[in-house]
Order: structure tokens, then sequence, then C-alpha cells
């Protein structure tokens, strides 16, 4: 069994006496391809935001190797190596593709959120800014302002800035939102790309079935803030109470 890189423990969250987090526990394994399903507003998201560190649990735990997180800030978390992608596109949209990565690569250096212009000193960080534009295949975008890039590159731009935090565990909510069909195809192998080539541990949200069937080593299924099922995706996609719940006519 590989060890454990993320473990959650009896997390519960509160909006306004509103349950939306129910007692979940889970544990995702080194180096796991997996997804995170279930209908609209089943908590995906705030699931999400408590790992990172933009809510905080009214009870429970989540450790990050071995380490517990419960209570730090985004940035701290970040820095231990958790970075996500947001369902809504996160980018300064004035700034150039490149200048948005480079301002992660600096900030992510220096340990501090202080933002910094560019300058030529920083050409270190501008090369590693490239090579991640590269590896996620937007190099050849690299100087156009952010918010004139199509959605679907706007969401792949989005990865290139969680990359640039260098994770160890990356967690992208809906990668693939609003994409054409063969945009969406192009991000699933960008995703597989990119985990294979950094073995590191990736969650991903995802509504479409035949990519989190297609790619995911494991399937955890949200339902009204509580873990419904989890299990290969084989088992998920026969699951009866999954397919009562969530999947209903999807799945033959
Ligand atoms: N900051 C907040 N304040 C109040 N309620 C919130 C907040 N964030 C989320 N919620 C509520 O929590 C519930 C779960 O929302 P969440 O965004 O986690 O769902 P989701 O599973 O990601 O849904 P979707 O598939 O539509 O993205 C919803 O009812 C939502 O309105
Ligand atoms: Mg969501």
């Amino acid at each position: 069994m590989k060890p454990e890189v993320l473990k959650i423990d009896r997390l519960v969250k509160s909006f306004n006496g509103n349950t939306v987090i129910s007692d979940i526990s889970a544990t995702f394994a080194q180096g796991e391809l997996s997804a995170i399903i279930g209908p609209n507003g089943a908590g995906k998201t705030t699931f999400f935001n408590l790992i990172t560190g933009y809510h905080l649990p009214n009870s429970g735990k989540i450790y990050f190797e071995g380490k517990s997180i419960t209570g730090m800030q985004p940035f701290d978390i970040v820095r231990l190596g958790i970075a996500r992608s947001f369902q809504i596109t996160n980018i300064f949209p004035k700034l150039s593709v490149l200048e948005n990565v480079v301002a992660t690569v600096i900030t992510h250096q220096k340990g501090n959120l202080n933002l910094v212009t560019p300058t030529v000193k920083h050409k270190p960080a501008y090369d590693r800014a490239y090579q991640i534009l590269e590896d996620v295949g937007l190099a050849d975008r690299a100087d156009r302002q952010s918010g004139t890039l199509a959605h679907g590159n706007q969401k792949i731009l989005d990865i290139a800035v969680a990359l640039a935090m260098e994770p160890k565990l990356l967690l992208l909510d809906e990668p693939t939102a609003g994409m054409s069909p063969e945009e969406r195809w192009k991000t699933v192998e960008l995703i597989q790309k990119l985990w294979q080539q950094l073995s590191i541990t990736m969650v991903f949200i995802e509504h479409d079935m035949d990519i989190v069937f297609g790619i995911s080593q494991k399937v955890r299924v949200l339902c009204y803030g509580s873990m419904l099922a989890e299990g290969r995706p084989e088992e998920i996609s026969k699951n009866e109470k999954v397919i009562e719940a969530y999947l209903g006519e999807e799945v033959d």
C-alpha cells in the first residue's frame, strides 16, 4: 500500500447553520490520480476550500504528509505543497500569460505574499515560468494578455499558475468545465501527462463521467455533504447507491 499524503478526519463545515460538509473522513494515497464527483451543491468545492485553508472547518482535522494543517492560512498550506486550480479561473486578466506564471514563481520562491513586479533580474523565474508554459502547451501564447485567451486556455493557465507553486498535491476544480469536447480531451491528456511527468498526487472534481471513469484510479462520491461511496471506477459505476443518488441514467 502506498503511504497516504492527505488524511481527512471527521470534517464538518456549515454556513449559517446549514451543514455543507457532514462528518467526512477520507485518505488519499501518495501519487494517486483520483476524482471527486457528486451533484451540484454537494460540497465538492467546499471540500477543496477546506483542504486549502480558504475555509475553516467547524470541526475535524486535515493532515498533509502526517502533519495537521487544520486552521493554517492558504499561503502556508501552499508552501507545504498543496496547490489548486479554481472552478472559476483565478488569473490576472491584464497580465500576460507569462507574467501570470512568473509572478507566482517569484512569490513562491520569496516565501511571502508581497506582490512583485517581475524585472530582468528575475531571469531564472522567467525561465522556469516559460518551462511550465511549455509543459502545459501555452508557450506560443506567452506574451498574450491573459484575459484575451479563449476560455479553455484560461483554465489551462490556471493550472500552470498552480504548477508554479511546485505542488506535491494538486487539486483541480472542474478543469474541463465550459470547454468544447475537443478542448476537454486535450485537457484530460494534459492532466494525465502532468501527473505522470511530475509524479504528484492529483485530485480533480469533474462532472463528465467519461473523463472520470476514463482516467481515475479512484473515485469518491460526495452527496449532500457526505461521502456516499469511494472505490475504483468500475466499482463506483456499478454501485447501486451511487447510481440512484447521482449517476442515474448516465451510466449503462
Ligand atoms: N461561502 C459560502 N457561504 C455560504 N454558503 C456556501 C458558501 N460556499 C458554499 N456554500 C454552499 O454550500 C453548498 C455546497 O457548495 P459547493 O460550492 O461546495 O458545491 P459543489 O459540490 O462544488 O457544487 P458544483 O458542482 O455546482 O460546483 C451550496 O449549497 C452552497 O450554496
Ligand atoms: Mg463546485
